[in-house]
């Protein structure tokens, strides 16, 4: 039996499940596999070094799947930040109506896609930010307790806490994200008062993720404790897979007694992760998961993991209906 939720009514999907933007993972061979199986595929733009290549991209992932996909646009602190200006833009020329907002100052950005009639799903780690991103009209917010993978936010606020201060005090639809694996973490979510989930960590093992199969087996292998979180000290906190580079930037940030970011610059640097994903050695750079890790345990086909999480989430929901007894048939 299909879900019918405010976001697979609103996004035409058959499961309530996002693939959340991944940079160097969201490529076209993800994000259409998660989309043919019945869930949102994202590509995750600034993946694509310019606009045009996006451009491509999509075209790329529109020739892979039918069903409906999204482009994911993160806007981070940068010296030279990208022209987040055209990448939107390439968006909206391309046709793409789902667009997954993360980060600093979004206001320029979402105006822009919402001038397009462009639905938007804004993550955000905490509800200050949402409720400044409910006032830019964004039409889900994406809800990123402290267990996810990446950027986790300086107040530390787990998903329990944070899904119920959305149903109680944000008045728009709401997914949850970070740390879902399964169906009972897609059925929790619904009774948390969310209309789908958000996974990262999972969708990286998968068989159709384009990263090196050795980087998805120490994913299964790790338990829920081999995250790192580093940053902290320059407000920036990222959770990342807990190698040899990520406990040494650690280390460094603790003892530094200058705090110059400098320092653990060249142990967070964006490339050597991005090598990891490509020659298939965790440590030699830092790379992002979350503490969903200790719950991944295969590396299945988008479609199996997605019709999996859709059974035993409906299995959940039953079965918690069924300790729900007549009262008086009860006492007979
Ligand atoms: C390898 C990796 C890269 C990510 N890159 C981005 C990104 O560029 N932009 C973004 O908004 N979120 C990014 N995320 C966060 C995910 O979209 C999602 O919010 C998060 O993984 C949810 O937590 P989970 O991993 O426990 O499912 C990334 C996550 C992973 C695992």
């Amino acid at each position: 039996m299909p879900f019918n939720t405010e976001l697979t009514r609103k996004l035409g999907i058959r499961v309530p499940i996002v693939q959340g933007g991944m940079q160097w993972v969201g490529y076209a061979e993800l994000a259409s596999a998660v989309s043919n199986a019945g869930g949102l595929g994202i590509l995750t733009a600034l993946t694509q070094p310019t606009p045009e290549d996006l451009r491509k991209e999509i075209r790329r992932c529109r020739a892979m799947t039918k069903n409906p996909f999204g482009v994911n646009l993160t806007l981070l602190p940068a010296l030279v930040p990208p022209d987040y200006a055209a990448y939107a833009r390439v968006i909206i020329e391309e046709g793409i109506n789902i667009v997954e907002t993360a980060g600093n100052s979004p206001g320029p950005v979402i105006r822009q896609l919402k001038a397009a009639n462009t639905i938007i799903l804004h993550k955000c780690t905490s509800i200050r930010h949402a409720a400044s991103a409910v006032k830019l009209g964004v039409d889900f917010l994406s809800i990123d307790g402290f267990e996810c993978a990446g950027h986790v936010g300086e107040s530390d606020i787990t998903n329990f806490i944070l899904l119920s201060r959305a149903r109680q005090s944000l008045g728009v639809p709401f997914i949850a994200s970070g740390g879902f694996a399964d169906g009972q973490g897609l059925a929790a979510a619904i009774s948390l008062g969310a209309e789908g989930i958000n996974m990262g960590t999972r969708f990286m093992c998968t068989i159709e993720a384009p990263i090196h199969m050795k980087i998805k087996e120490a994913i299964v292998e790790a338990q829920e404790t081999d995250t790192e979180l580093v940053l902290r000290r320059w407000r920036n906190t990222s959770r990342l897979f807990k190698n040899k580079v990520a406990s040494e930037a650690v280390k460094i940030e603790k003892e530094s007694t200058t705090g110059e970011f400098k320092e653990v610059a060249p142990y967070v640097s964006g490339q050597r992760g991005r090598q990891v994903f490509i020659n298939g050695d965790k440590d030699f750079g830092v790379w992002t998961a979350g503490q969903v890790i200790g719950l991944i345990h295969d590396i299945p086909t988008c479609q199996v993991l997605i019709s999996r999480i859709e059974r035993e989430a409906i299995d959940t929901l039953a079965k918690a209906q069924s300790l729900i007894v007549d009262e008086v048939k009860s006492k007979l």
